[in-house]
């Protein structure tokens, strides 16, 4: 048979891993493929010096500096969009599907705001777009997700997806450093970008999340409605309490389906029982849990980025793509593992909706009837004390830290309670508030 042949857009991290992968390995490739496949041309830019280096290594390919000039050419039969971002990404993806070409695509962001448009045009030309790589970069979890899983009531996910956010955590708890001091360590080492906002304020995970639940629940994407907070603000005393309480903190993504009520989705620092496999997973790595009615709770663990790790994923697709390449449309696996016309309108819940027990981190004046006040405010909004920890206060002090563990209390009451907390004269500035999850 001819050799499949794919056109490569970007030549950055993961595109440049692309290349070397499937040159090393193109025997074994083709072997399960069925077929070769072939990167026939590259598009790069000048700018970052891509340009450049696609040209010194990528003999035998064409090497472009536009893209567009691919997604139209009738020779290609895959377009692999590998240069990030919801702007060109998007024309060219959409340009690639019009011209009748599968599409492969790295690019949670693309797909999480634009994954609805994307996929009505794919549907429409009768091909493909496979985004293996765009969740937790080498783990196979939307292969998990879409087909491993395909006999479950998927009842909740919870992942660790933000290796730069997992990274800085772990130092931070390890080395006792604050958040600013292991932010620049972590970009010292690549962990993490120059403009790491959407790494560290959560909305990296957001867009994966978002890719999940949808495959996980069968609805839309609805990045708009996910909720999203960052690490910026942990201390490193909150992860010294957490710690002494049996937790560690992490930024988990949760997907949760609430019966009757809808879909929770939401990505936030979260303390997790230490004793936890998720709540052990350390440094860069990503891991995500997934529970199904039937197959109780499995746990998919690995590299959530860099350059081979991502490539992994690109190519799984891009072998998945060159299978299917010459069946009827109607009978490849469904973009959202349901069937187009069979996604549900489940509401996704504001997070003022959700239920979950909280970590609350209070500076107080150390003196008779403040903790008396605190509990009754509490109280008042059903909001029940499951642990509580003092530090008595060191030798001229009048300030003390106290930490509250509640049992599961509706969101909504617990921020009227914090308010009204922040309020009493013996409560000094604003608390920490974290949740928590035991169920993971
Ligand atoms: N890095 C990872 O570990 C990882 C993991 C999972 C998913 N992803 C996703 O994979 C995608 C690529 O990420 P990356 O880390 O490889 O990014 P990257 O290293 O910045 O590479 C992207 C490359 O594409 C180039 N580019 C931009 N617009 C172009 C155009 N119109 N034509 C040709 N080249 C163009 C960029 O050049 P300029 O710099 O000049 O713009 C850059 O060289 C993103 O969607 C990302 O979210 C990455």
């Amino acid at each position: 048979m001819k050799p499949l042949k794919v056109g490569l857009l970007g030549f950055g991290t993961v595109g440049s891993g692309v290349w070397n992968v499937l040159q090393r390995n193109q025997g074994e490739i083709s072997r399960r493929a069925g077929r070769e496949i072939v990167i026939t041309h590259v598009a790069a830019r000048a700018a970052d010096g891509s340009l450049e280096r696609a040209r010194a290594q990528c003999g035998g390919a064409t090497v472009l500096d536009d893209a567009a000039k691919i997604v139209r050419d009738p020779e290609i039969d895959i377009v692999c969009e590998l240069i990030g971002g919801t702007t060109v990404a998007r024309t060219l993806v959409l340009e690639a599907i019009a011209h009748g070409k599968h599409v492969v695509t790295a690019n949670k962001a693309l797909l999480a705001n634009c994954g609805t448009e994307i996929f009505a045009a794919a549907h429409g030309k009768g091909v493909a777009v496979a985004f293996e790589a765009a969740v937790a970069g080498g783990i196979p979890i939307i292969k998990a997700l879409r087909e491993g899983l395909s006999a479950n009531r998927i009842e909740w996910i919870a992942g660790i997806i933000n290796g730069t956010s997992n990274f800085i955590l772990s130092t931070m708890r390890e080395t006792g450093a604050s958040f600013a001091e292991v932010l620049k360590e972590a970009q010292r080492l690549g962990y993490a970008e120059a403009d790491p906002t959407f790494d560290v304020e959560g909305i990296d995970a957001a867009h994966k999340l978002t890719i999940m639940a949808a495959i996980a629940f069968g609805i839309p994407m609805q990045f708009d409605k996910a909720y999203a907070e960052g690490i910026t603000k942990l201390t490193r005393e909150d992860i010294r309490y957490a710690e002494e309480l049996g937790y560690r903190i992490k930024l988990l993504g949760i997907t949760r389906r609430v019966e009757g009520q809808g879909i929770e989705l939401r990505v936030h620092p979260t303390l997790i029982p230490e004793k936890r496999l998720i709540a052990n997973v350390e440094g860069a790595m990503n891991a995500v849990l997934v529970k199904g009615d039937a197959v109780g709770p499995t746990l998919y663990y690995g590299a959530g980025a860099g350059s081979e790790p991502t490539a992994s994923a690109v190519i799984a697709d891009l072998v998945d793509v060159t299978r299917m390449h010459t069946a009827d449309p109607e009978h490849r696996v469904p973009h959202l593992a349901f069937q187009p016309d069979q996604l549900s309108a489940i509401p996704i819940l504001p997070i003022s909706e959700v239920y979950t027990s909280y970590y609350l981190r209070l500076r107080v004046l150390d003196q008779p009837g403040v903790l008396a006040d605190i509990t009754r405010i509490l109280a008042d909004q059903v909001i029940s004390i499951e642990a509580f920890l003092q530090r008595e206060a060191t030798h001229g002090e009048d300030e003390v830290d106290i930490t509250i563990l509640t049992h599961l209390a509706i969101e909504k009451n617990v921020q009227a309670a914090l308010a009204k907390i922040e309020a009493l004269t013996s409560v000094r500035g604003k608390g920490v508030l974290i949740r928590m999850e035991g169920l993971l």
